[in-house]
């Protein structure tokens, strides 16, 4: 899939963007603080909804347009899917009544001049995301991984999204009734109700995820060895937060490095392990007014070598398997899609050396569109200026640089 067109209204530093994109090579050029990175988000944005760095919308939202009494910031693409065009727009808005401080915050998604839910469009405009603070997959909390996985399988895996969705929001309820249920001594059994539901829509997710990771990881595999010039494997290993496969004994006890294949778990085991797990935990989750286990729970790691990677990697060790992950992302995706996602990679060459530039450079060929961000094009070869468009952007500002 290719965009072809994008236009941003009050979105960050960009008053107003109204620009064609070009097929293959971008490369966005300008000085710290111009708005390349912004404009990567916005990007993104149209496949994930939500900001990687904001945290709430209102920080994307133009500074000056804030003061207004209704303040809209605004996202639009043309795109097209094998020659097929789409529109996505996505409205920020911001409506203030007098005296209302912040003022009211909603977002609207019109996708081919259709209002729709969220969860419903994601995944029609695809996109990979490699950041600075992709390091933190590896390195990070465990949210830092689930938010990956769930905006990588979102994009590509029918109903994922909304399920995911569904599934936060019968989590939110039924936490509610455990605090409830612990105050007030009421019937546990209003819990079986939830308990089936969130067995159903989280079995789906742990199912979707066993098969995904495993595929990510052969994916990945390669790549990394590569990268690593045949030195190193990389594996991953995913954990769930109770064992599917209804081992004995609570939580999920085995060490890191032992790779369990679960594919063969038909959704309905998966489901009945998950409630009656629920079950046991039920006095100790009332006790604590939460649910412990669950997609929400989940855990993966990288294991570099037989090493954890997130616990004992280098910085080096972790950049080169988070691009070996983000090669793995975009080649699944195109495999599930048949379509290959706009790859965005901002600042990627900061801190990787000759060799593994070249590495990337070589990679990069292989997609349909790719748009980097850089402060010094000085780092790029020649040959991929010269295959490149370069924008220069300055205080929201683009021109092309010839
Ligand atoms: N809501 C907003 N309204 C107006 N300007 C904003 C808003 N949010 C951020 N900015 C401005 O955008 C600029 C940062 O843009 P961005 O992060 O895209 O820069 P960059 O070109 O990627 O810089 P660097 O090279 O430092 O990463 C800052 O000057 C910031 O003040
Ligand atoms: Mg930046």
């Amino acid at each position: 899939m290719q965009l072809k067109h994008l236009s941003l209204t009050n979105f960050r530093n960009y008053a107003r963007l109204d620009r064609d994109v070009p097929n293959g090579l971008l490369l966005i050029t300008g000085e710290n603080g111009q708005g390349k990175t912004n404009l990567i988000e916005a990007i993104n944005f149209l496949s994930s909804f939500v900001s990687f760095q904001a945290e709430t919308d209102r920080q994307l939202i133009h500074f000056v347009a804030t003061r207004d009494p209704l303040a809209v910031g605004r996202i639009v693409a043309d795109f097209e899917v094998e020659q097929n065009p789409h529109r996505l727009e996505v409205r920020i808005i911001q409506e203030k009544e007098i005296g209302d401080g912040n003022g009211r915050l909603r977002k609207e998604v019109i996708y081919d001049g259709v209002k729709q839910k969220i969860a419903e469009v994601i995944g029609q405009f695809k996109s990979v995301i490699f950041l600075p603070q992709s390091l933190q997959i590896i390195a990070g909390a465990p949210e830092e991984r689930r938010r990956f996985l769930n905006l990588a399988l979102g994009q590509v895996i029918p109903h994922y999204s909304a399920i995911l969705a569904e599934y936060t929001r019968a989590l939110n309820q039924r936490n509610a009734l455990l605090k409830l249920l612990a105050e007030n001594n009421g019937d546990a059994n209003q819990l079986n109700y939830w308990d089936s539901e969130i067995s159903q829509l989280g079995a789906r997710l742990i199912h979707a995820r066993i098969h995904a990771l495993i595929e990510l990881e052969n994916l990945a595999y390669p790549f990394y060895r590569q990268l690593t010039h045949e030195t190193e494997i990389l594996r991953f290993v995913y954990q769930p937060s109770f064992d599917p496969l209804g081992n004995r004994g609570g939580q999920y006890t085995l060490p890191v490095d032992v790779q369990i294949d679960r594919r063969g778990l038909p959704l309905e085991q998966i489901q009945e392990s998950f409630q009656a797990k629920l079950l046991k935990l039920r006095g100790e989750e009332i006790n604590r007014g939460m649910t412990t286990i669950g997609p929400h729970r989940d855990e993966i790691r990288f294991m570099g070598n037989g090493i954890d990677l997130g616990v004992y990697g280098s910085r080096g060790q972790v950049r080169t398997a988070i691009l070996a992950l983000k090669f793995a992302e975009m080649n699944w995706m195109k495999k599930k899609s048949g379509q290959w996602p706009v790859f965005l990679l901002d600042e990627v060459l900061a801190e990787l050396d000759e060799q593994h530039r070249h590495d990337l450079f070589a990679q990069l060929s292989n997609f349909d569109q790719v748009i980097l961000t850089t402060t010094d094009i000085n780092l790029f070869s020649s040959q991929f200026l010269q295959n490149a468009q370069i924008w220069q952007v300055q205080a929201g500002q683009i021109s092309l640089l010839e």
